[in-house]
């Protein structure tokens, strides 16, 4: 049996700040149904839920080199939907607020990676894979070469890196490399962990790992690009024939408007005029004037500029003037939580526009499943986008995409076509406050149409984003590399 081991910051229910929680929350589940061994390994951070914390079982304690001090390692394990997580446990690391965002995230992150090699052979799960996932797993791969490969149960294993966010690369100064990761400065050249004199966490995933991934097959291409490359496009040249791209999936048990006890009125691809009765139910708890008729516009997302909130601020209150004007009175529900300025920015917004805007400023996950399956239209104008969850989430509840023609938007939304019927979504090529508010009327009008219009929704429901193929696509590139 293929027995592969998830390295990640996140993955829910337990860590979650975004796409990356998801995805470690819910691949491995689909793994294991295809019949591999896939576990997950993650920090004992102190804001996992106390009710997960109870049913950790303590393992294993050991120490780990960070430099020239031990430091204390327990291992936790849980099994939660069928799936073993194991938790590095150590206070001083982990027992703070949060995930990241500390001073000393190198050493909590070089720590982590360390710790994940020194664990296997306690654990007793040597795996074929190491999957390791974004920056905070980057130094594995490095530290395999460094300090494990010789070992003879350790020296068949294989590692995957994936990147989720090029832009997030982990840099740090350089007297790391020997402080605490005690690395040879072999280690510290341009081919190896050196960015701009100084370590980078990313880069050492990327380097030392036998093959890379990331979460879609247009972000693939597109960070071998300077304007995508976050200044590594040229190294991710190099290594163009080890890249590829898989998009991701969402968990179709848990996101199901048939099933979903979150929601007020249950739907499938065959009733979905039951949407307009969350439609409403949404629109009394909001505050929103209650119609079923009027066009209701979602954005759940972190309210930071790249995900499309400086368009959005430019032109927002041009949009609704204009709406008015046309009697599409649209609704437009904003849930989501980032910038003070584009926070307050909403909040004013739904001050100036009672009834037909909702500023909802706080994560809540059974409100966002709430607006999926009550709004018509999803809208997501990122500057870029490795793959994106929230437009798949959208569709399976047939709420439309309107999104901007990048990375993974691009490869899972296809804009609409009349002509032909084929399409599930509404898209548009460039980061431009005018042809996103132009994309917007134009499927406002088409709402209007209710034949075309449920055609629309009834394509954006049956695609099918569940992890099914995508998780066959990993399993293509686990046995490729082990051989
Ligand atoms: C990051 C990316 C997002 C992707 C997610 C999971 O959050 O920004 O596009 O969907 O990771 O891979």
């Amino acid at each position: 049996m293929l027995k592969v081991l998830f390295v990640a910051a996140e993955a829910a229910p337990f860590a979650k700040t975004g796409g990356l929680g998801d995805v470690i929350g819910s691949l491995p589940k689909e793994l294991k149904k295809q019949g591999v061994d896939a576990r997950v390994i993650l920090p004992n951070y102190k804001d996992i839920p106390e009710k997960y914390k109870q049913q950790m079982v303590f393992k294993t304690k050991f120490s780990v080199q960070v430099g020239w001090r031990q430091k204390y390692c327990g291992i936790l394990e849980f099994v939660y939907d069928g799936i073993t997580f194991y938790f590095i446990d150590n206070e001083h690391y982990f027992k703070r607020h949060g995930f990241y965002g500390y001073d000393d995230d190198a050493e909590r992150f070089g720590f982590f990676c360390r710790a994940v090699l020194e664990s296997l052979n306690k654990i007793d799960f040597i795996p074929n894979v190491i999957h390791c996932h974004d920056w905070h797993a980057g130094m594995v791969s490095v530290l395999y070469d460094a300090h494990y490969r010789h070992l003879p149960e350790y020296e068949e294993i294989k590692t995957l890196f994936t990147i989720h966010n090029l832009r997030y690369q982990g840099i740090f100064p350089k007297e790391i490399l020997h402080d605490i990761l005690s690395l040879d400065w072999k280690y510290f050249q341009h081919d190896g962990v050196e960015f701009n004199n100084a370590v980078n966490f990313m880069k050492g995933g990327l380097a030392y790992s036998d093959m890379i991934s990331t979460v879609s097959r247009t972000y693939a291409q597109e960070i071998q690009d300077p304007y995508f490359g976050e200044q590594l496009d040229g190294f991710l040249r190099k290594r163009k024939n080890d890249l590829v791209g898989i998009v991701n999936g969402i968990d179709y048990d848990i996101y199901d408007p048939a099933k979903d006890n979150k929601i007020c009125t249950h739907y499938d691809v065959h009733s979905t005029a039951a949407k307009a009765q969350n439609k409403v139910a949404l629109q009394k708890q909001l505050g929103l004037t209650v119609n079923a008729d009027v066009p209701m516009i979602a954005i759940v997302s972190r309210l930071v500029g790249p995900k499309g909130m400086e368009l959005l601020e430019r032109i927002f209150v041009d949009m609704l003037k204009h709406m008015s004007n046309d009697n599409q009175n649209a609704q437009i529900v904003i849930l989501g939580t980032g910038e003070a300025r584009y926070e307050n920015f909403f909040r004013y917004v739904a001050w100036q526009y009672p009834g037909r805007v909702s500023a909802n400023i706080l994560f809540d996950d059974t409100l966002a499943r709430q607006i999926y399956a009550s709004a018509d239209m999803f809208l997501m104008p990122s500057l870029y986008e490795p793959c994106g969850i929230g437009q798949l989430i959208a569709m399976r509840y047939g709420c439309v995409p309107i999104v901007r023609q990048i990375g993974g938007l691009q490869d899972t939304v296809q804009a609409y076509n009349q002509e032909t019927g084929i399409g599930n979504g509404f898209t548009f090529p460039h980061y431009n406050a005018h042809e996103m508010s132009d994309t917007i009327m134009r499927a406002l009008l088409m709402y209007h149409n209710k034949e075309e219009w449920n055609k629309i929704v009834i394509n954006a429901m049956n695609s099918d984003y569940s992890w099914e193929h995508s998780a066959k696509d990993y399993q293509e590139i686990y046995k490729k590399m082990i051989g």
